[in-house]
């Protein structure tokens, strides 16, 4: 049952017994009220009837007595008029009195020794009846008889009764009002915020975040809901830490498989460029001791200088392969990102100016500092520079852009922070949608053999991400690629020196 309609009936029915109750008092005090009242205005009539009767007698009318007592039969209830001989004998009745005893002797024999009147309460056919008896004085004050009045009592039955209506009508309309103010305020006060809880309480329960409930009352409910936002407060709180957590237990849990995968890959790379540098040392020796002792004749120097050639290649690879496997120890220093494109660019303009390479720099002088190790970050963007450059062998457009960013990490999770974006957008070849994703694996090159060894971005990867960034590449085949570095400005963690590192596929 709803809590409204169990209070408006936990209330309404005490209310109803009380008025009830009221309703009993005010019958029984009406029912004296009129039992006075009816016995006054009895009394009077009584009292008129004695004196006019005495007149009456007196002068020996008779007749006059008659008239009275038809006159007076039907008078306020009068049932009848009866008079009396002192012994008792009638004189005279009402035609209403006929079939009705007379006054018992006991009561006649008392008003006719303390001459005063009498009322006695008697039970007819039409109900209770009181009758008057009074004395009736000759001029000498001698008894002349005795005078009998009878009056219907039943009269205050009618009159209860309209009261009792009247009392219960009333009360059914208090009771009306009172559980229909009862159910307004239960409905209005108390189950509208019980619903409104409850349904919060549903959607927090199916996980959904929880709107908050509004407080406009100081009462226990405002205090109800004043504690249930407080506690959804924490619930969200806590949520969110807990997804937070996890979602850094799984980046954390990535990077960790990568970097396994990547110190093996380097342990493999030291390994085998270790195996290959010592006979190819000595393969270079002996061809550069043949061309030094000469003699060798013609065809025979061009192989050596053929072999010569080729080991120098080779030995360029692993000392590539020594470079990305190398585990390397940051210096961070704060530095002006400004100042060390344009070394970079410097270094690359002969290059640019040889393949007709034009130069768009948007590098803003007042750029915030950042915390790098110069070196190896300027290698970075060597390694981006050259492969723009590779990528326009017919001249072409580089964009080189520099600016501040908010971002979030690409691993997803944690908040938007402050990067410096350093971008590198060529109108070269581009890269294959297919090669996109392959771009940051180590030895992965779409260069012609002796012109590429497929570690520039996966070393670039390494070193950025030891800076606590990584790098974005988007391309389209035939309109060019852009490289975009991010670097933390305010760097609240650098990863921990891994062999290499490569972003998470
Ligand atoms: N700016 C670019 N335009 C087109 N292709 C690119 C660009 N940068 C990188 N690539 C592709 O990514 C590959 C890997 O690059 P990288 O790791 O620097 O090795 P490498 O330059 O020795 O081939 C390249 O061989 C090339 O296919
Ligand atoms: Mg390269």
């Amino acid at each position: 049952m709803k809590i409204g309609i169990r209070l408006t009936i936990a209330l309404a029915v005490p209310v109803a017994a009380l008025v009830a109750l009221f309703g009993l008092l005010q019958e029984r005090a009406n029912r004296v009220r009129f039992q006075a009242e009816m016995l006054r205005e009895g009394r009077t009539i009584a009292r008129t009837v004695q004196l006019a009767l005495q007149y009456a007698l007196r002068d020996s009318q008779l007749q006059d007595v008659q008239q009275l007592a038809d006159e007076i039969t039907g008078y306020e209830r009068v049932l009848g008029l009866r008079l009396l001989h002192p012994d008792g004998s009638p004189r005279y009745e009402s035609a209403s009195l006929r079939k009705y005893p007379a006054v018992p002797p006991r009561t006649l024999a008392e008003v006719l020794r303390t001459h005063r009147m009498a009322e006695i309460h008697l039970r007819f056919d039409r109900g209770p009846v009181v009758a008057y008896v009074v004395p009736l004085f000759g001029p000498s004050g001698s008894v002349l008889g005795v005078a009998e009045v009878l009056q219907l009592e039943s009269f205050i039955e009618d009159e209860i009764r309209a009261s009792r209506k009247e009392i219960a009508a009333l009360s059914a309309v208090m009771i009306a009002a009172v559980a229909a103010i009862l159910f307004l305020i239960t409905r209005v006060g108390v189950e509208r915020p019980i619903e409104e809880l409850v349904r919060s309480f549903r959607e927090v329960g199916k996980g959904e975040p929880s709107s908050p409930l509004t407080v406009h009352r100081g009462d226990e409910f405002g205090r109800l809901a004043e504690a249930y936002n407080a506690m959804c407060a924490r619930l969200d709180e806590t949520r969110k830490s807990l997804l937070a957590e996890q979602e850094e237990r799984r980046r954390m849990e990535a990077s960790l498989r990568e970097a396994e995968r990547m110190a093996s890959i380097g342990r493999f790379a030291a390994g085998l460029a270790h195996e290959i540098g010592t006979p190819l040392n000595v393969i270079s020796g002996r061809a550069e001791a043949l061309l030094r002792k000469g003699g060798v004749g013609e065809p025979g120097e061009r192989h050596l200088r053929v072999i010569t050639m080729q080991i120098e290649r080779i030995a360029r690879i692993v000392r590539g392969m020594l470079d990305f496997a190398r585990p390397r120890e940051l210096c961070l220093v704060s530095t002006a990102p400004h100042e060390m494109l344009s070394k970079v660019l410097e270094l690359m303009e002969p290059r640019f100016e040889q393949a007709g390479i034009r130069l768009e720099t948007r590098v803003p002088a007042e750029l915030p500092r950042i915390a790098a190790d110069g070196d190896q970050l300027h290698e970075v963007f060597l390694n981006l520079a050259t492969n723009a450059a590779d990528a326009m062998p017919g001249g072409g457009v580089l964009g080189v852009t520099a600016e501040r960013v908010e971002r979030r990490r690409p691993e997803g999770g944690g908040e938007s922070l402050p990067f410096l974006a350093v971008t590198f957008e060529d109108s070269g070849c581009g890269i294959r949608p297919e090669h996109v994703g392959r771009v940051f694996d180590p030895f992965f090159t779409t260069k012609e053999v002796g012109h590429g060894t497929g570690l520039g971005l996966s070393v670039s990867y390494a070193i950025v991400r030891e800076h606590g960034g990584w790098i974005e590449v988007e391309s389209e085949v035939g309109r060019g690629t852009r490289a975009t570095v991010f670097i933390p400005l305010r760097p609240e963690r650098v990863a921990p020196a891994s062999p290499a590192a490569a972003p998470i596929s």
